[in-house]
């Protein structure tokens, strides 16, 4: 059944960084049958369509959109034994945080260290969500899609899914596929990982840390850092991490830790490249932690987050952006990617 669309829909208030423009038309998703006739609509009325989850890591052009916005707002967890696996189908609509936070409880292990992400889960899987040494990817078993092109849905499994870091075949073909739902392979009773130096050092007096316990300190942690939804925290309008962090050669961490005079924060990965900081790039090219341009600015907590303190544009972001890119550039030649979705426009190259 096509679902009521609604015309000028403002996005700011559906997003966090609580920026951006109009959606021509839009319509909220309370059931995966809808999702085929909203698009069967949008191709008879030649407009476009975006798929919207939380709106915690978009950022929408102050011209809005000129075509048809899906809010997903399918519900739905349906969890299931299979061997020592604990099962979980989750619509896409359902939050991230809630499925969390009851495969912690059921004692099901594997999705932890994902804790106090905003968002909703049709999206973890788009840009493979990761924290304190945790991936989805990790867990995921299959993921439920329509494609928009034939309007039939069928499964992807986790296999196919091209993941990489904060990267898959989704993300990388946005207009390919809707995610209906996804399902997640937990371990049954299995331990929490601790994987993370910053998560095992918050632990270490625990000798055997329980799932919940891990939820506890990767959410404190996150708090710290800004990184949970609170309405009274100053820094809460963000997109999370508003640049993925660079991966380079191990050469060329070298060559960033002379320019740097000293060493650096580096991450080694399996394939011998090297994962670098950004947050700690930014602040050594010369951006502290609070700094404002305007009614945007550095978070204070951490400096890979932008934030909009309220009463800015777009377009005052993507200049803070700009400026945050080209200082890191200039002093460390190296070219900071942005980790969220755009809507409405595309990033500068
Ligand atoms: N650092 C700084 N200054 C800062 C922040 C970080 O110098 O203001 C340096 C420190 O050396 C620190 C290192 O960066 O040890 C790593 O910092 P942190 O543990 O906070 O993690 P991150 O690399 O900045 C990534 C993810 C986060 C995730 C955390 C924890 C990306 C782009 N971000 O951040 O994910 O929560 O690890 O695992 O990979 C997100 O994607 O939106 C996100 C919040």
């Amino acid at each position: 059944m096509l679902p009521v669309i609604v015309e000028n829909v403002p996005l700011a208030p559906l997003t966090t960084l609580g920026l951006g423009g109009t959606a021509r038309f839009f319509a909220d998703i309370a059931d995966a049958a809808e999702v085929a006739p909203a698009l069967a609509w949008a191709r008879d009325m030649n407009r476009p369509v975006f798929i919207l989850g939380g709106g915690s890591n978009l950022v929408v052009a102050d011209e809005g959109f000129a075509g048809l916005v899906l809010r997903m707002r399918t519900r739905g967890r349906r969890w299931s034994e299979d061997g020592a696996e604990t099962r979980v189908q989750v619509e896409a609509g359902e939050a991230w945080d809630d499925v969390v936070a009851e495969a912690v409880a059921r004692n099901a292990a594997g999705i932890e260290c994902l804790s106090g992400i905003p968002g909703g889960a049709g999206a973890a899987p788009v840009q493979n969500i990761g924290a304190y040494g945790q991936e989805i990817a990790s867990v995921l078993r299959r993921v439920r899609v329509l494609e928009r092109e034939s309007l039939e849905a069928r499964d992807i499994e986790a296999g196919a899914c091209g993941f990489g870091y904060r990267d898959s075949l989704c993300k990388r073909e946005p207009d390919r596929f809707v995610v209906l739902s996804v399902t997640l392979g937990l371990a049954k009773n299995g331990p929490p990982s601790v994987r993370y130096l910053e998560l095992a050092s918050v632990l270490a007096a625990q000798a055997r840390p329980s799932l919940a316990d891990v939820r506890e300190a990767v959410l404190a942690l996150r708090r710290k850092k800004s990184m949970v939804l609170d309405e009274a925290d100053p820094n809460r309008r963000s997109a999370g991490s508003f640049f993925t962090n660079p991966v380079v050669t191990a050469a060329a961490a070298d060559d960033i830790a002379t320019r740097a005079g000293g060493e650096i924060p580096r991450f080694p990965l399996p394939d011998g490249r090297v994962k670098l900081a950004a947050g700690w790039l930014i602040e050594h090219a010369g951006l502290a932690k609070g700094f404002r341009l305007g009614p945007v600015g550095i978070s204070s907590r951490h400096a890979l987050a932008l934030v909009h303190h309220g009463g800015g544009t777009t377009k005052d972001l993507l200049r803070l952006a700009l400026h945050v890119r080209t200082s890191v550039f200039e002093r460390f030649g190296i070219s900071l990617v942005p980790e969220p979705v755009f809507l409405g426009l595309t990033w500068p190259v």
